[in-house]
């Protein structure tokens, strides 16, 4: 049973004064919760902060973006080892707006996540089409080629260290969420794409879904077979809807390992 994996991406939000409090109200209302998994990924500034503030609870921390290199004459970016030092878990690759206002490529993604694993992280791997592609009905092309560019370089063993998560950027920020059946085929294809090359792979990869997740949809999407969590923004910065949102995974979780 694949447990239920609640992250937030707080994007380029927050300030010391604010994560605190934000982080020590997430830690009080998750505390108590046992059967799903947490985490919190901050921009790279705060990474320090949030080990302070977080070490020891149930609410695991990471980055938002590694580079695809290990180390040089890279001006401004960050590498695994880096976020690694600061105890990291989790590191976001391939985000759609690092794909559209970066210019990331899932070669870029496939180099960052490898770096990750090897720097001891566990990369969320993005996936989703953009508004065109959706109305123009390639959603399932889109996700397969970012998909197989990935695995391909990646490759089967690796990827039984990623997390996937898909993104439809049509719902990303605009309060329009993929409806949980929507969503539920688009996860259920990425599986049995999964299951073409490996099944075991396919049954333990976690899938989040990420776009407009809310404390009034999370319920309904987490209880969809293929759905294992949500990567949330806009709500993970307020900490009643992060809360209630970490709660509804953890009652529809599988039980603890
Ligand atoms: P959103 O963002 O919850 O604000 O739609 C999700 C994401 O970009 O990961």
């Amino acid at each position: 049973m694949r447990r239920k994996l609640v992250v937030a991406n707080w994007k380029m939000h927050g300030n010391l004064g604010r994560n605190k409090v934000l982080l020590n109200e997430i830690v009080d209302g998750v505390h108590e919760l046992q059967k799903a998994e947490f985490a919190v990924c901050v921009p790279h500034p705060y990474l320090f902060q949030a080990q302070q503030l977080l070490s020891g609870t149930n609410v695991a921390w990471g980055a938002q973006n590694v580079h695809q290199n290990e180390q040089g004459a890279y001006t401004g970016a960050v590498s695994a080892w880096m976020v690694a030092d600061f105890g990291c878990t989790y590191v976001i690759v391939g985000h759609s707006e690092r794909r559209g206002q970066f210019r990331e490529t899932n070669d870029n993604a496939a180099r960052s996540i490898k770096l990750a694993i090897k720097a001891g992280l566990t990369p969320i791997y993005c996936m989703g089409e953009t508004l065109d592609e959706y109305e123009a009905g390639v959603t399932e092309a889109v996700v397969a080629s970012q998909l197989d560019g990935v695995m391909n370089i990646v490759g089967i063993p690796l990827m039984s260290k990623v997390v996937c998560a898909y993104e439809p950027v049509w719902a990303i920020g605009t309060g329009k969420s993929a409806t949980p059946a929507q969503a539920q085929a688009v996860h259920e294809f990425i599986r049995e794409r999964l299951a073409k090359h490996d099944l075991d792979l396919a049954s333990r990869m976690r899938i989040l879904y990420g776009g407009s997740v809310k404390s009034i949809n999370a319920a309904q999407l987490f209880v969809k077979p293929d759905i294992d969590g949500a990567l949330v923004g806009g709500a993970s910065l307020i900490s009643q809807e992060f809360v209630a949102i970490c709660q509804a995974a953890d009652k529809v979780s599988g039980r603890k390992k």
